[in-house]
Formats: C-alpha cells, sequence, structure tokens
C-alpha cells in the first residue's frame, strides 16, 4: 500500500477479511445456511431468508452517480455514524493515534474516538468569525494524528467550510492524515460539495447519508467516499453484510426518478421555509442572534435558554440545548420542520420576553 490506506493500523495492513457468501444468479444457494421458505409477509424483491447482496453492488453505482464519483470511491455504511466508526477503528491504535476535532461539532467523532482509545485533539471553531476554521491550528494538529474531522455544513452551527480551506487542510496533511469532510447536510448548502477535490487530494474522505435530504433515516444508508485502496481496506473492516435488505431495498425505492424528483423538490422547500423560520425568529424579543444556515436547523441564541427550552417542552415541541456548551451560551438548535410546525415553534417562543 501506497496512498492513504497505508496510514491505516499496522495491524490491518495485511489484514484477511472474512469472505461472505458471494450471490449468483440463477444458482441455488447452498452456501450460506440460509431458510429455503420466506414469510407470506414477505414484501422484499430479494426475500428476507436470504442474505444481503454483500457489496451492495447495483446500490453503490447508483449512489455513486448521484455524488458524481466512480463506483470504486464508495462504501455503503449503516448511516454516517458507521462510516466514523470504521474509520476510527481502522486508523487508530488504542493508546497511541489521536484524531482532531473542531468544536462546537457534532459529538460522534469524538465518541467514536474514545470508544476506541484514541486521543481527541480540540481545534475549536472561531465563534468571532462565524464559527470559521482555525486552519493554522488545525493543520498544526493534524500532523501528529491520523484522522482530521471537518463537519460541513456543521452540526450545529450551520455554516460551511469554503472548498478552498478543505484543500489547503488536505494538501498540508498529505501522506500524515486523513481529512474527513463530513458533509450529511451537504444538499441543503450553497457552498459546493467537496466531492470536486477528489482526485486532486487521496487523503481526503467524504461522507454523506440518505437520513437528511432524503428523508431516510430510519433506513440507516450512508456513504463514505474516498480512495479506491482505502475502501477496500475499510469494506474488509465493516461486519459482513453492512446493509439490510430493507434498507437497500429502500434507497433504491427513493432512486427511482418520481421519488428522487419529490426529494428534491421537498429540499427546495425546507430551505424556503429555513429562510422564513429564520426572519421570524430574529424579529422574538426572546432571541438575541439567529446564524445563518446551510443545513435543515437553525441555532439560536436565546436570552434565556433554560425559560425557551422548557416553554418549548411545556408546548410539545423538543428542540436541541446546547446552552452549556463551551462557546455556545444560551444556545438552541432547531431543526426546520413544516409549516404547522415551525408555526407551533414560533408562537411558543413569541410568548416569552
Ligand atoms: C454532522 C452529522 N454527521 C452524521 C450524522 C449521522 O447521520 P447518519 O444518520 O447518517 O448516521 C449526523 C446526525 O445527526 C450529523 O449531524
Amino acid at each position: 500500500m501506497t496512498g492513504p490506506a497505508s496510514l491505516a493500523r499496522a495491524d490491518l495492513r495485511n489484514f484477511v477479511p472474512y469472505e461472505s457468501a458471494v450471490p449468483k444468479a440463477d444458482m441455488v444457494r447452498l452456501h450460506a445456511n440460509e431458510s429455503a421458505w420466506r414469510h407470506d409477509w414477505d414484501d422484499t424483491g430479494r426475500g428476507l431468508n436470504r442474505y444481503p447482496d454483500p457489496r451492495s453492488e447495483a446500490l453503490t453505482a447508483r449512489l455513486a452517480g448521484v455524488y458524481g464519483v466512480p463506483t470504486d470511491q464508495v462504501l455503503l455504511t449503516r448511516g454516517s455514524d458507521d462510516a466514523i466508526d470504521v474509520l476510527v477503528r481502522a486508523f487508530c491504535e488504542a493508546g497511541r493515534d489521536r484524531v482532531v476535532v473542531c468544536p462546537p461539532t457534532f459529538g460522534m467523532y469524538a465518541v467514536a474516538a474514545r470508544l476506541q482509545g484514541a486521543d481527541v485533539t480540540e481545534c475549536p471553531l472561531d465563534a468571532d468569525r462565524g464559527f470559521g476554521l482555525d486552519l493554522a491550528a488545525v493543520a498544526a494538529a493534524g500532523e501528529s494524528a491520523k484522522l482530521v474531522f471537518l463537519c460541513s455544513p456543521n452540526n450545529p452551527t450551520g455554516n460551511a467550510i469554503p472548498g478552498d480551506e478543505v484543500a489547503e487542510c488536505c494538501r498540508r496533511l498529505a501522506g500524515r492524515a486523513l481529512v474527513v469532510v463530513d458533509e450529511a447536510y451537504g444538499e441543503f448548502a450553497d457552498t459546493a460539495s467537496a466531492a470536486g477535490l477528489m482526485s486532486a487530494h487521496d487523503n481526503l474522505v467524504i461522507l454523506r447519508t440518505l437520513s437528511k435530504a432524503y428523508a431516510l433515516a430510519g433506513a440507516r444508508v450512508g456513504a463514505l467516499i474516498g480512495h479506491p485502496e482505502l475502501v477496500r481496506l475499510l469494506r474488509g473492516v465493516l461486519p459482513p453484510y453492512p446493509l439490510p435488505t430493507l434498507s437497500v431495498e429502500a434507497a433504491e425505492r427513493l432512486l427511482a426518478p418520481e421519488a428522487l424528483a419529490r426529494a428534491q423538490a421537498e429540499l427546495a422547500a425546507t430551505v424556503s421555509r429555513r429562510e422564513k423560520l429564520r426572519s421570524t425568529l430574529e424579529g422574538l424579543p426572546c432571541i438575541e442572534q439567529v446564524w445563518p444556515s446551510e443545513g435543515n436547523f437553525l441555532m439560536i441564541r436565546c436570552r434565556d435558554a433554560d425559560a425557551a427550552v422548557s416553554a418549548c417542552r411545556d408546548g410539545g415541541v423538543l428542540v436541541r440545548d446546547f446552552s452549556r456548551r463551551p462557546r455556545l451560551e444560551g444556545c438552541v438548535r432547531v431543526t426546520v420542520g413544516d409549516e404547522a410546525q415551525n408555526r407551533l415553534l414560533t408562537d411558543i417562543l413569541a410568548r416569552l420576553t
């Protein structure tokens, strides 16, 4: 290995993965100890009595098309949480390796690292510059790390990282660390995906998911996009048959032209409701600040976050309280709902001072 996979844990470099029972069309399957019968209610195409296609090859090819990258650069995972986990397990040796995170950000990067016994170095986003990246600090910390997690658009602050900053990070850390750009909310953003940088930077990894803009959070389907050598290595680290048949078939239904068109229309409607919600929230006396957002959520700073969170709860609305996190004093994250849900939220908050 000469590419980015050579940064993986030394003991995984010559790892021999488990070999799943390979499917062959029109052959009788007596090689996987499955049941020969299926339930009357089983309406899946494949049959739930059968193991899934170990690589979900058709879906991988379709999603590669959606994300505009070659098929051999795509690894399907059980949501992006699974991709974060497999990256940390494959690249970080317990007690030895570290990851870099840029708080305030999505908590799973640090959780996955701690579960693996890896150290976590924090390079905080700059609250005075709209939670922008401290590029110099990230590049310096990345030199002694295996993985640098960048979230764009960032959860919970909503801002995206410009492509030139991602490219600079990859350039400075070439041969030293993988730069993992989590684009879970990428579809809602004006900022372009970092996928266009893949061919120039072999240490770039991008995470995508069907959980947000495609309304399939319950199906748990994500995609890791990276160098083909890296995809091969990580495929061997994932458990056999990573995606259940029900999830694969749900994702295939999403990719039918009418369903994709519906998702596109809903995406545009969500972005427009986000901007309307933002301007309504900005006019409320209990709110000090509403940050611009490229995601399907808004971060707001309340004059009294405890009062806002409990008024919402009493009114039947759950919001995410970040007010006790460093740099997020008084802050609450609200997801953009439908018209009625957004009105309920703003009516509750309008009663507070
Ligand atoms: C930034 C970010 N990445 C990843 C995830 C996990 O997404 P998935 O459902 O694909 O595991 C989330 C979920 O909220 C998220 O906010």
